[in-house]
């Protein structure tokens, strides 16, 4: 079998609003891991993937559109869980088409299975796939199918 090619550029984790509480906020619905357990777990599951990630939190809205959209330039591809703004934001939705890279949506939570304004996703019509309600597991399997992805691109 022959060598994967490498994946050029390395993969943008964004976190949306909140996620900073993680550990914290609302044990029942997100467990008592924090961000920075699941960006390390992150950070090991790429290294034996062959790929490099990097992170990014924000509470803001515009932030967050302009973190992905500098991720044309300087990533190849992006996994986003938007949080909130999952359900409201059609900036990110637009950023997100703009930079035309490979996207993979994720929740901890399964949103389907809760209050009814979080069934609605504006994100998941520009991105890959989705993937949720696995808590840690979601950001894992998101990483797994982006870098899928990827290979066959
Ligand atoms: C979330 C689900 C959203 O509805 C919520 O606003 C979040 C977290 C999740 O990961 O399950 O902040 O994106």
């Amino acid at each position: 079998m022959s060598a994967r090619k490498p994946i050029a550029k390395p993969i943008l984790v964004v976190h949306g609003p909140n996620l900073n509480m993680l550990g914290t906020r609302e044990p029942d619905v997100y467990g008592t891991a924090t961000l920075a357990d699941f960006d390390a777990s992150l950070e090991t599951l790429a290294a034996e993937l062959g790929c490099t990630i990097e992170t990014f939190q924000s509470n803001g809205e515009g932030e967050l559109v302009t973190r992905i959209q500098q991720a044309a330039k300087n990533n190849s591809g992006i996994l986003i869980n938007p949080g909130a703004y999952t359900h409201t934001s059609v900036a990110i939705r637009d950023a997100i088409a703009g930079v035309g890279i490979p996207t993979v949506e994720c929740h901890l939570s399964n949103i389907h299975k809760r209050e009814e304004f979080r069934h609605k996703s504006l994100v998941v019509g520009v991105a890959a796939g989705q993937v949720m309600g696995f808590g840690a597991d979601s950001y894992t399997l998101g990483l797994r199918a982006l870098v899928g992805l990827l290979d066959r691109s």
